[in-house]
């Protein structure tokens, strides 16, 4: 296993370059099952989960070439229709190959993703939505078993208690391609990797509208054919490095962020007294010397994203004054606390709330990371603590972000990998 020595206080200066996005990357390449002709998909990041996701297609028998950040699938007369546990259980978004089976072999066999550090994380709304679309589906042995003799468009209302789900409508949204008659989804995810995946399955041949919009609607066809795309880049990867600025107080140039994917960051930036402006494609920040206080709410897009809360919670444990960071994707969503506890952050937990008394500034230590997101926002900390941290099971990092320790050292910072002993 590896860590991250950061030595902390250094100030970043330049401009980093934002990869492409691990969360429109996924989807898309699952999309790949729905033809049997060549897909061409450029700008995928090479993280652990891509890794995973080719070696599903792999098994599946679409034959995959990887060259750098190009992967190209031959579909063409794949049998396969039955993703293991062994491939699925170490990435949630492995479940979005289901839509996709059914559509093209009229049977799968996926299994049901488990348990996550984040919280439960139920798959009931992806099993409605493919049911609503004529598929049997059940539960055997940790597998989903689904069959159809034939797919049907119909109204299909995908909102569960914590609103809409990303993969749940990629995988309703991919299954309607190919089913026969118009599919209406209600409240769809409106996420831009969501977008992302229809504009792929548009140019594929599908006939979908409202995409971006709660209301998606597919007109069913007969068959789809290859794509050529390049995918979206990584807005919380962007956002990620706009806090880092922010925490660091030094200027930067985030080159590929899409200043109108990451409207609910930038807002909150511009309440916590940063500078930020959108220029020819790139966000530049400009931190001012005092953070003040901000209380963030996490909500589907176009709301603040879950996936940027550890990182705003690290900003705000040095905004001198109090924050409420309240947690409404996944109520549980929290063990950063602790590890930021341990760097001297005051935190609070009330519920699904964080109550942060911000300080002037953090202080190095050992830590360990416990999901991706948190590990990001524990690198935050340690970039702008005083001494030096530690960051051990640094995987969780490697799973969702392309090199960061490379490009932070690009900019000015001062940290390095190690072996655990
Ligand atoms: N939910 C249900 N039933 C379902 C599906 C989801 O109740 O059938 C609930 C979830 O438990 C959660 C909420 O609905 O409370 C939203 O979950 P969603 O389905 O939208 O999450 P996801 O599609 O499984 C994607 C991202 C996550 C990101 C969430 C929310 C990918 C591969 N994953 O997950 O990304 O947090 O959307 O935006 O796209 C990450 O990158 O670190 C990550 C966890």
């Amino acid at each position: 296993m590896e860590k991250l020595v950061i030595q902390g206080g250094k100030a970043l200066r330049g401009a980093v370059k934002v990869s492409g996005s691990k969360n429109a990357s996924l989807p898309i390449l699952a999309a790949g099952l729905l033809t049997d002709e060549l897909c061409v998909l450029d700008g995928v990041p090479p993280l652990r989960d891509v890794t995973t996701m080719v070696r599903i297609l792999r098994h599946l028998g679409v034959k995959v070439v990887q060259e750098r950040d190009r992967i190209t699938l031959d579909p063409n007369g794949y049998q396969g229709t039955e993703a293991p546990y062994r491939l699925v259980a170490t990435m949630r978004a492995s479940f979005c190959v289901l839509g996709p089976l059914l559509a093209k072999q009229r049977e799968a066999k996926v299994s049901l993703p488990g348990g996550c550090i984040i919280g439960p994380r139920p798959v009931d709304l992806h099993l409605k939505g493919l049911k609503a679309l004529g598929a049997s589906l059940k539960v055997e042995g940790g597998y989903v078993l689904s069959k159809t003799k034939e797919l049907r468009g119909g109204t299909i209302y995908l909102g569960g208690a914590f609103g809409s789900s990303v993969l749940g409508t990629a995988n309703v949204m991919m299954c309607a391609t190919l089913a026969r008659g118009r599919t209406m989804i209600e409240n769809a995810a409106c996420e831009p990797e969501l977008v992302d995946l229809a504009n792929v399955l548009i140019k594929m041949g599908a006939k979908i509208q409202g995409h971006g919009t709660p209301v998606i609607t597919v007109e069913g066809v007969r068959r789809l054919n290859g794509f050529t795309h390049r995918v979206i880049s990584d807005r919380i990867e962007a956002g990620t490095f706009l806090i880092a600025s922010a925490m660091t107080g030094s200027p930067l140039t985030v080159e590929g962020a899409r200043a109108e994917h990451l409207g609910a960051v930038i807002d909150k930036l511009k309440e916590a007294g940063v500078e930020v402006s959108a220029r020819d494609g790139s966000i530049l920040v400009r931190p001012r010397s005092r953070l003040k206080p901000v209380d963030v709410t996490t909500l589907p897009y176009p709301g603040f994203p879950t996936d940027m809360q550890a990182q705003m919670m690290s900003l705000m444990c040095q905004a001198p004054g109090i924050s409420v960071i309240t947690e409404k994707i996944y109520p549980d969503r929290f063990m950063h606390v602790a590890e930021l506890g341990r760097m001297g952050a005051q935190i609070k937990l009330e519920g699904s709330s964080a109550i942060v008394l911000g300080i002037r500034r953090l202080s190095g230590a050992p830590v360990m990371a416990s999901d991706l997101r948190a590990s990001a926002a524990l690198v935050l900390a340690a970039l702008s603590a005083r001494g030096t941290s530690e960051i051990s099971r640094i995987y969780h990092l490697d799973r969702g972000y392309d090199r960061i320790d490379d490009k932070l050292t690009r900019l000015g910072a001062e940290i390095r990998r190690e072996k655990t002993d």
